[in-house]
């Protein structure tokens, strides 16, 4: 048994000397996981009770995984408001405790700033009347395209007020991407910014945002959020927010909205076709998002809690803005990136804001493992008591490094497993009631019941020590209720594979002991930098440039970004390869997609291995991408063979 695991048995404590008993230990896990799987309505009748509600819910579960009805509902004769347990319901206890701390890129330009629930609870209802006066009503769909900025969570906060459904983009996406979200969910309002600086660079969303709309509806309008404030092109439809909220009433009823009532609409990418419309609703969500950031980060009253995500991610949304602001927490919003002005940036921010629960992805966590251990050694992070980890597997090394070095061996690793489509964690270690494993994510949060399933039979395996793919038994409050217009492919993509289960899409391995790891996807999803990206959309927006006649894309093992993204492309006939065709369509991507989908290699093929039928064998070209062309198995039934020996001889990935 490693340090770690002992130490995690105990207490989780910081080295300044403040100790605290975890709010679960092994003993309560197990019974408290027990009583939530064996009796999910008094369970989580009595966990529910944890927001506050409007109008009280009397029912409490009434889920169905059954094919044709896939129907999920939880506390759904309940009302409540979502802005209002984040924010009015802890003014009169702690209004003039810090909510949000935001952290801008470059400190040499701004002070961080201090915002208080008293602030927040002025600049939301200001932002709240705001949209309303712009026609925004309950059940509207708003697009916020903004920065790493406080305006953002004004935004969300904003539309749960009055019962509009928000759908963050990140602003890393193109002008492509963000028309395609306001059309997929017929907005009535994007809300952006001028400039987005992020890394000492300036991404102009302004722009970005009329470029985009250019494809959209007439009537659908802008707002725009000062934040650098420069030039930008004025039209018709845009409202300056500065001058509106300067005007704006600070008062502004919430609303009661049904706890089925959709809060947020979140695209994300998946096996096939163009990203798809995650609903997440009220009720369910918000007591699970504040559940699990209470209990899996061990978070205290008066912790400073600090996730590094954006909140154009799932995780920002959950663990940035909803879970910590409805604990009541100080949240930090930083808007720069990890090496930005120098590999010390994280660790610095930490000891500045006297950080207890630091949370961030493995592809983070490698990139500063490789920029060297004075970096963090220059500060001080004895406020730290937890540290956690999202988005991918994490390797041993990242794992012991961020357990050694960052942690000090004393700050107990939460690896959490979870997904855009579960609202929050699903499955990880709990502070001081797990033993630690480096790169597991070891046991279910409760009520969430993982089976293990033969890949192509779909029989459930039982017992320890195997290995297949992750489906879940049965529903948890934070649960997708469908995909946005589109119910039956909600059905199609986590219900149809195998009957009666939610199937993550990822494979895994319960090992000798019953803790669960993750071998990654299994479908032509991949994870690139923690940022999930599906195959196909890579492959669509490399076809639809006028030179390229086909393309297939797969993920191979990067160092840092635990993936990254292999294009095979055919050229149209008389086309020649070139390196500056190979710069062309790396641009052409980024401008479709976004600079996360640039692809790290492009091979150029004379063909794509097929089948007689004409299926493209996307596991050769995975072998062949990995460098493992040894095993490719059986080739014959390819239509022509010999395109394997042309693609193997012309690989990029050498070791
Ligand atoms: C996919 C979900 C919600 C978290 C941010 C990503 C992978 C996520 C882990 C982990 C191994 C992980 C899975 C999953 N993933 N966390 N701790 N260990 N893999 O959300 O974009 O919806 O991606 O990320 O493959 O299916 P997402």
């Amino acid at each position: 048994m490693s340090d770690a695991s002992t130490r995690s048995e105990s207490v989780v404590q910081s080295a300044n000397g403040s100790t605290k008993t975890p709010h679960i230990n092994a003993e309560t896990y197990a019974q408290m996981y027990d009583a939530s799987v064996s009796q999910p309505d008094v369970f989580w009748g009595e966990h529910g009770q944890r927001i506050d509600w409007i109008k009280p819910f009397t029912k409490v579960k009434n889920t169905s995984f059954e094919p044709g009805n896939i129907d999920i509902r939880w506390f759904e004769d309940g009302t409540l408001n979502a802005s209002a347990n984040c924010i009015d319901r802890h003014l009169a206890t702690r209004g003039d405790q810090t909510a949000i701390i935001w952290e801008p890129d470059d400190t040499s330009k701004q002070e961080p700033l201090h915002i208080t629930y008293n602030d927040l609870h002025r600049s939301v209802s200001k932002m709240a009347n705001v949209l309303k006066d712009l026609g925004v009503e309950k059940g509207d769909r708003v697009i916020i395209y903004l920065p790493m900025i406080p305006e953002a969570a004004y935004a969300m906060l904003a539309c749960a007020r009055i019962g509009a459904i928000h759908s963050i983009v990140f602003a890393g996406f193109s002008p492509d991407a963000l028309g395609a979200r306001v059309n997929g969910c017929g907005a009535k309002l994007v809300i952006t910014a001028d400039y987005a600086p992020r890394g000492g660079r300036e991404t102009p969303l302004k722009s970005n945002t009329d470029t985009a709309l250019l494809h959209c509806d007439d009537d659908v309008q802008c707002l725009v959020v000062k934040r650098t404030g420069g030039q930008t092109t004025w039209t018709d439809r845009d409202h300056d927010y500065n001058k509106l909220a300067e005007i704006a009433s600070d008062d502004c009823p919430a609303v009661e909205m049904n706890a089925e009532d959709p809060l947020f609409i979140l695209y994300t990418s998946g096996s096939t076709g163009q990203p798809k419309g995650v609903v997440h609703t009220t009720g369910g969500y918000m007591v699970y998002a504040s559940m699990t950031h209470e209990l899996v980060f061990d978070y205290h009253d008066g912790d400073i809690f600090w996730c590094t995500a954006d909140v154009g991610w799932v995780t920002g949304h959950s663990y940035i803005v909803y879970g910590p602001l409805a604990n009541g927490a100080t949240t930090i919003m930083f808007e720069g990136v990890p090496t930005y002005p120098d590999a010390g940036r994280f660790w610095e921010v930490c000891e500045k804001h006297k950080v207890n629960q630091f949370y961030t992805a493995p592809t983070a966590i490698r990139a500063l493992m490789g920029a060297g251990n004075e970096w963090v050694e220059k500060y001080d992070l004895s406020d730290l008591r937890v540290l956690g980890s999202v988005g991918e597997p994490i390797n041993p090394e990242a794992w012991n490094w961020y357990n050694d070095v960052v942690g000090k061996g004393r700050c107990p690793i939460v690896d959490t497993f979870w997904q855009t489509e579960t609202g929050g964690h699903m499955l990880t270690p709990l502070p001081g009631a797990t033993e630690l494993k480096p790169g597991s994510a070891q046991q279910p949060f409760f009520g969430v019941q993982p089976v293990v399933l033969e890949p192509t039979s779909g029989e459930i395996i039982e017992g320890n020590g195997v290995d297949g793919v992750l489906c879940m038994r049965d529903s948890w409050p934070g649960q997708m209720r469908t995909v946005w217009g589109d119910h039956e492919r909600f059905e199609k993509t986590y219900f149809s594979d195998y009957k009666g289960y939610y199937f993550s899409g990822d494979g895994c391995r319960r090992d000798e002991d019953g803790d669960y790891w993750i071998t990654g996807r299994v479908d032509d999803v991949i994870n690139v930098s923690g940022h999930r990206m599906g195959t196909a959309e890579v492959e669509s927006a490399l076809v639809a440039h006028a030179k390229v006649a086909e393309s297939a894309v797969v993920g191979y093992p990067h160092d840092v970004k635990g993936q990254g993204i292999y294009a095979y492309v055919t050229l149209m006939n008389g086309e020649e390869p070139s390196d500056e065709l190979r710069k062309e369509l790396e641009v052409w991507v980024r401008t479709e997609i976004g600079p996360i989908a640039k692809p790290d290699l492009i091979q150029w093929a004379p063909g794509l291995p097929k089948t007689r039928s004409g299926k493209i064998m996307r596991r050769i070209l995975r072998k062949i991408a990995e460098d493992d062309f040894g095993s490719l198995g059986d080739t014959s039934t390819l239509a022509d063979p010999s395109v394997v020996d042309d693609l193997i001889a012309n690989r990029m990935n050498r070791g």
